[in-house]
């Protein structure tokens, strides 16, 4: 009955756009969890030794486009600093020179391993992000210091919090430290162990407690531990870890990819990242030490971070990683999820050009200041998350469950404000093609149930790198980081919807696509909002998604 309407429904209309099924998305009244994120949750995370391909080499040559892609951020940030972190491997290996000006880094080993380059850097770095956080209103970051040859680590920790003032975050102590073994990175010791790692853990904080800036250990100012592969973080932390630190650590950091593409093969296709299953149990990944730093709650108590993630490691997939559904709505799922089981931020890893990962591609070096700019996949997400996450109080993130099939290529979240349980948002991924309607209760507690704008984040297809739409806006032919107006008769863009959830209500979530209903009046009055929200005249597209609704009654009726 229902396969036969549908196909007499596809039948009369001329539209690829039809509706396979609708999905009923129960919403609690309240969340279940208590962790509180933020609207600048999802940060980016640099490569050390590449940082001159986005910044320039001192504070005179800082590319303009890459102020505009942060600005682009910082607007949907409210009052909080758009989060980077700067490091990495070579952020581990790399030569802090004081007395180096401009240009602020130097690559010095041409034969090092393409995933590990090291640099010699010097304090000009930390004037570039100065200057950049100043340009753009507010930047945090976290810094990469290494734990291996200490003795410079009051050097760099002391010029990076004189010239970065409050805009320093937090020092990760050592990177991956549960794979200095494996990279010959420790050649004196055979097997290097948790004991090892914190006896070198407390000697790089001994040396970054007298700078010239002062005892850096005094503030909950250092992060760690930074593993990513074999370390138990539960095991770690209860090894002394912990308790030998807990009253100088901010952050307990982590950074895991779901598969590598290091030795020229991998594991998992695209069809994996489309499954909301799967995310789910990656998040899951070290939950037993998780657990132990979420069940403290004390105000100073550290919080979880991921500092370092994205879809492959070592430099992404092509063809995997650059398309919409890795890089734009999984990067954006795997964000959300990462909020609703406790961290408190998480950070996407972007390279050097040529990086199939990277949130924006700039012009070749020589052409920095003349050339055009490309925008890629993963930019989308972190604009798109910061809308989502936007509250003046904080957010509390639930993952709806919309499907008890961990194949399903489709996922929904909650999202509510952190004071008063008010449903702000709605978030509802389809991986697929085909649209599919979600049923929304009745009896939302929200701000303007009545009034709800929604808004689409889509593409040509999941594999698409370019043609990417959010909110009517695209970066597509966009050369400077500012986005331009989409154009919505091209099949793919939806003009932003209002829907009235007062007494429940359908959302329509074409394929693919993720479509957020923004339930609170102060983000939709605060985002481009269209004139034609409003408007009865809908075109084509959106008049045949109006039929689907109408159908999906029909059949609830019967
Ligand atoms: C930095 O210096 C290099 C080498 O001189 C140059 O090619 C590049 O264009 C400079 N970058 C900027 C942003 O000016
Ligand atoms: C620090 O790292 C370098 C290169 O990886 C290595 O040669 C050196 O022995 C390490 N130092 C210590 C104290 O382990
Ligand atoms: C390294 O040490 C750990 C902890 O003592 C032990 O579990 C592991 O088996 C050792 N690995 C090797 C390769 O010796
Ligand atoms: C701090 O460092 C300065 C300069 O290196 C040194 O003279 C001083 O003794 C150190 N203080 C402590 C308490 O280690
Ligand atoms: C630095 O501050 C930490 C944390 O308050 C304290 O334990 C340590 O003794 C201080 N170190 C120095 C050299 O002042
Ligand atoms: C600090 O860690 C070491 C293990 O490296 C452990 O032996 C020691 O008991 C810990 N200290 C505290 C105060 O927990
Ligand atoms: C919670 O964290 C605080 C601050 O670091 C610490 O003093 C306290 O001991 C921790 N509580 C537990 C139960 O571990
Ligand atoms: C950058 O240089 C590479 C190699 O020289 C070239 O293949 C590529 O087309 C250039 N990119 C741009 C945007 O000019
Ligand atoms: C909520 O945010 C407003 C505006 O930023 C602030 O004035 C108020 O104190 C916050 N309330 C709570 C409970 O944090
Ligand atoms: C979804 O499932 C997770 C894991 O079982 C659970 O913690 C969460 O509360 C569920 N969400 C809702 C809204 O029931
Ligand atoms: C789910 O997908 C995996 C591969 O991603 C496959 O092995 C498995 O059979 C699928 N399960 C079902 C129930 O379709
Ligand atoms: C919930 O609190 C936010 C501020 O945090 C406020 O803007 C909103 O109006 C409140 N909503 C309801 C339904 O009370």
């Amino acid at each position: 009955m229902v396969h036969f309407l549908t196909a007499l429904l596809v039948a009369t209309m001329s539209t690829s756009c039809f509706v396979v099924a609708d999905v009923q998305l129960p919403i609690p009244s309240s969340p279940s969890s208590q962790n509180i994120v933020a609207s600048n949750f999802f940060g980016i995370s640099f490569e050390l030794s590449f940082m001159n391909e986005y910044f320039g080499n001192d504070t005179d040559t800082i590319p303009q486009p890459m102020l505009n892609y942060l600005s682009e951020i910082r607007s949907r940030t409210g009052s909080n600093d758009v989060r980077i972190r700067i490091g990495g491997n070579s952020g581990d290996v790399s030569t802090y020179v004081p007395s180096q000006t401009s240009p602020m880094l130097i690559l010095t080993d041409p034969n090092a391993n393409s995933n590990n380059q090291p640099v010699n850097y010097g304090p000009m770095l930390w004037e570039v992000m100065q200057k950049v956080s100043e340009e753009v209103n507010g930047v945090q970051y976290l810094i990469g210091l290494t734990i291996n040859t200490t003795n410079t680590d009051s050097v760099v920790a002391g010029d990076a919090a004189e010239i970065l003032g409050g805009h320093l975050d937090a020092m990760l102590l050592g990177n991956e430290p549960d794979l200095y073994t494996a990279h010959g990175q420790r050649p004196s010791v055979s097997n290097y162990t948790v004991d090892d790692y914190i006896g070198e853990y407390s000697a790089a904080l001994q040396d970054i407690s007298n700078t010239t800036a002062g005892n850096l250990t005094n503030g909950h100012n250092v992060a760690g531990p930074t593993v990513c592969c074999s370390w138990d973080l539960a095991t770690l932390l209860e090894q002394g870890y912990l308790s030998n630190f807990t009253n100088v650590l901010k952050y307990i950091t982590l950074q895991h990819y779901p598969q590598n593409n290091c030795f020229g093969s991998y594991q998992y296709q695209l069809d994996y990242y489309t499954q909301h299953g799967n995310l789910v149990d990656l998040a899951a990944w070290q939950k037993p030490g998780i657990d132990i730093i979420t069940s403290n709650t004390t105000a100073d108590a550290p919080r979880m971070l991921m500092s370092e993630f994205n879809s492959a490691s070592c430099g992404g997939i092509s063809g995997i990683s650059d398309t919409f559904a890795v890089g734009t709505l999984w990067s954006i799922d795997y964000a959300l999820q990462l909020a609703s089981i406790g961290y408190t931020a998480a950070y996407i890893h972007t390279r050097e050009q040529g990086i199939s990962y990277n949130l924006v591609t700039p012009p070749n070096l020589s052409e920095v200041n003349t050339g055009s700019w490309t925008t890629d996949p993963p930019f989308y997400a972190l604009i798109v998350t910061a809308e989502i996450l936007a509250s003046s109080n904080g957010s509390i993130v639930a993952d709806l469950n919309a499907s008890t099939d961990a194949n399903a290529t489709i996922g929904a979240y909650a999202i509510y404000d952190a004071t008063n349980s008010s449903l702000n948002r709605v978030a509802v991924f389809n991986y697929g093609t085909d649209s599919i309607e979600f049923r929304l209760p009745g009896g939302i507690k929200a701000t303007n149930p009545k009034n709800a704008l929604v808004k689409y984040l889509s593409a040509s297809s999941i594999a698409e790198k370019y043609d990417i739409a959010w909110g009517e806006q695209t970066f597509v032919g966009a050369v400077n980081g500012k986005p331009v107006s989409a154009n919505t008769s091209s099949g793919w863009v939806y003009t932003n919807q209002d829907l009235d959830c007062s007494d429940g209500c359908i959302v329509t979530v074409p394929g693919p696509s993720l479509s957020v209903v923004l339930l609170d009046s102060s983000s939709s009055s605060s985002s481009q909002k269209s004139s034609s929200d409003t408007s009865v005249v809908f075109d084509q597209q959106i008049f045949a998604l109006g039929l689907g609704m109408t159908f999906i009654w029909m059949i609830a009726a019967l």
